[in-house]
């Protein structure tokens, strides 16, 4: 059976910066208390002219290009996002068009863990046989989503894209996914408009329905206490424990969650990506954006072992034990 590495990560951020100080313009809120209650400083908005697939062709195209891959060469494209262009055709389809593929395309929707569900698909495919090179990008344009005179939410959200190019090995790089999802948590958070059990009519546009609502404080106890849980189960799986890990790669929420979710599993904080204070929370791209600033860092070193975690609406969570490595067989 062959395995399945992760030979390139690279990600992208669109230029529009918005800081705290533009937020406090906006709305009733302060630096202080974004800063303090999330660690955000600040986030990118995609441009008027730019969508979802423009963001994960960006990151796409420079994985690509880090593992000397071409276009023509990559078997299966699985694009995670919640944000979709439009509701067809899928963003998939629009980025393979974009990167000049030919290959098959398809989305995943898992909300913010949708990278690591990607992922699951993508190994799956090359584990079977079916792909050699999977390109799995995470791309999110959720500011469009969001309701920019609602505090609760505005200053928590950013737009970006990471990618990762996975390849068959004869090395286990992919060690173990475990993944999770629980419908009954489904209107913690959720857009209710735009979908088929709520068309948008006027009067949902007008009662804001179009927009996304969270419970925060629910969604902040849900991942605190499941993240530590499933990454303590894909490491069971992959017959490592948490001292086997290098690097702590989680889904960026929340500075506070991270530090929680750290501290839970006793991972050294030192050893936990965190860089949410430039992006905000991007969504699906967190996860391949906080790889990528290891990478472009120099941080990471043949070997390495990860556990790339996220969770989001759904409720979906989910975890990856991957071993870092660049070699290609
Ligand atoms: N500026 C100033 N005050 C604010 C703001 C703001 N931006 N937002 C809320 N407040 C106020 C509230 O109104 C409240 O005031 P009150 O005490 O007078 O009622 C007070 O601050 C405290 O509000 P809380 O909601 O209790 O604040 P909390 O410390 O829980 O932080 C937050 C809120 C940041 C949303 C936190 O709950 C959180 O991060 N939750 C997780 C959210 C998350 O991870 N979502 C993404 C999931 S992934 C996906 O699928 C997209």
């Amino acid at each position: 059976m062959p395995y399945a590495s992760i030979t390139a990560v690279a990600s992208y951020l669109p230029e529009r910066r918005l800081t705290n100080a533009d937020l406090e313009q906006m709305v009733d809120t302060s630096d202080e208390w974004i800063r303090s209650r999330t660690g955000i400083r600040e986030r990118r908005l995609a441009a008027a002219d730019e969508s979802t697939s423009d963001l994960a062709a960006r990151a796409g195209a420079l994985a690509l290009e880090r593992a000397g891959v071409p276009p023509e060469k990559v078997d299966l494209l699985v694009v995670a996002t919640s944000s979709p262009d439009m509701i067809v055709p899928s963003t998939a389809c629009l980025t393979q068009a974009l990167l000049g593929m030919s290959c098959p395309a398809y989305d995943v929707n898992a909300a913010c863990t949708g990278f690591v569900f990607a992922l699951h698909a993508a190994t799956a495919s090359i584990e079977s046989g079916r792909a050699r090179t999977v390109l799995v990008i995470g791309a999110d344009a959720l500011t469009r989503h969001v309701d920019f005179t609602d505090r609760s939410t505005c200053v928590l959200f950013g737009d970006g894209a990471g990618a990762v190019v996975l390849r068959a090995s004869k090395e286990p790089g992919v060690l173990g996914i475990h993944l999770g999802a629980d419908g009954a948590g489904a209107d913690m958070l959720e857009i209710p408009a735009g979908g088929s059990a709520a068309p948008c009519t006027p009067e949902r546009l007008a009662a804001g329905e179009h927009y996304l609502k969270m419970n925060g404080n629910e969604v902040f106890k849900f991942a605190v206490r499941r993240i530590p849980q499933v990454t303590r189960q894909a490491l069971k799986e992959s017959h490592l424990s948490v001292e086997d890990l290098d690097w702590l790669v989680p889904h960026q929420a929340n500075e506070r969650i991270i530090d929680t979710i750290a501290d839970r599993l006793g991972v050294p904080h030192e050893r936990v990506v965190n860089r949410i204070g430039d992006t905000g929370n991007t969504s699906t791209a967190s996860i391949p954006l906080a790889l990528d600033s290891l990478y472009t860092g120099g941080h990471l070193r043949p070997g390495d072992v990860l556990a790339l975690v996220g969770f989001g609406a759904g409720l979906t969570w989910g975890a990856a034990i991957v071993r870092w490595t660049e070699e290609v067989s």
